[in-house]
């Protein structure tokens, strides 16, 4: 990603906006990529994902907050992506050691044919360090509007 092709910051005046810079974010989107989506409760990181799995070819209206089922897939048409896998991990922040397998996190994240996004990523630092390209996108409040700081963890995003 350069700053030519992508601003790695953004305004994001209302949710249709978030939406957009979902779906923007869907264009740069490989098979096998993650996506961390951080920022506090409400800033808008399940609408992003609703962006991102419409514009991949998805049904918009599935995609909800996972938060009970920490874990929810979505099928997907665009390139060689066939699902995009979506987590929240809210309620196991703060744990000392990932529960993988009670997630689930641990099967999607090697499936060649999706792309992952991961709400409430921050205590999960192995994140980085599975061989995928991964994408960080931060959003936060900023007085009546949100903002959005975007950007490639790995090098070989750009
Ligand atoms: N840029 C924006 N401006 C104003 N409202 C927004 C914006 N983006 C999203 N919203 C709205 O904010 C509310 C919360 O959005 P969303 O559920 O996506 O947040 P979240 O970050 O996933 O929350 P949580 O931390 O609870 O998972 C929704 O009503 C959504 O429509
Ligand atoms: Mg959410």
């Amino acid at each position: 990603m350069t700053e030519e092709s992508f601003p790695s910051e953004a305004v994001l005046p209302d949710a249709e906006a978030t939406e957009a810079l979902g779906a923007r974010i869907a264009v740069l989107m490989r098979p096998g990529d993650l996506v961390l989506l951080e920022g506090p409760l409400g800033a808008g990181k399940t609408t992003l994902v609703r962006g991102l799995v419409t514009a991949l070819g998805g049904d918009a209206g599935e995609v909800c907050s996972p938060t009970y089922v920490l874990l929810e897939s979505y099928a997907v048409r665009s390139g060689g992506i066939a699902t995009v896998h979506h987590a929240d991990l809210y309620r196991l922040r703060g744990r000392p050691t990932a529960p993988w397998d009670e997630v689930g996190l641990g099967d999607v994240i090697e499936d060649p044919t999706a792309v992952t996004a991961v709400e409430w990523p921050e205590s999960w630092e192995w994140l980085g360090g599975q061989g995928a390209r991964v994408l960080r996108v931060r959003l936060d409040y900023r007085d009546d509007a949100r903002t959005a700081a975007v950007g490639w963890e790995t090098d070989d995003g750009a």
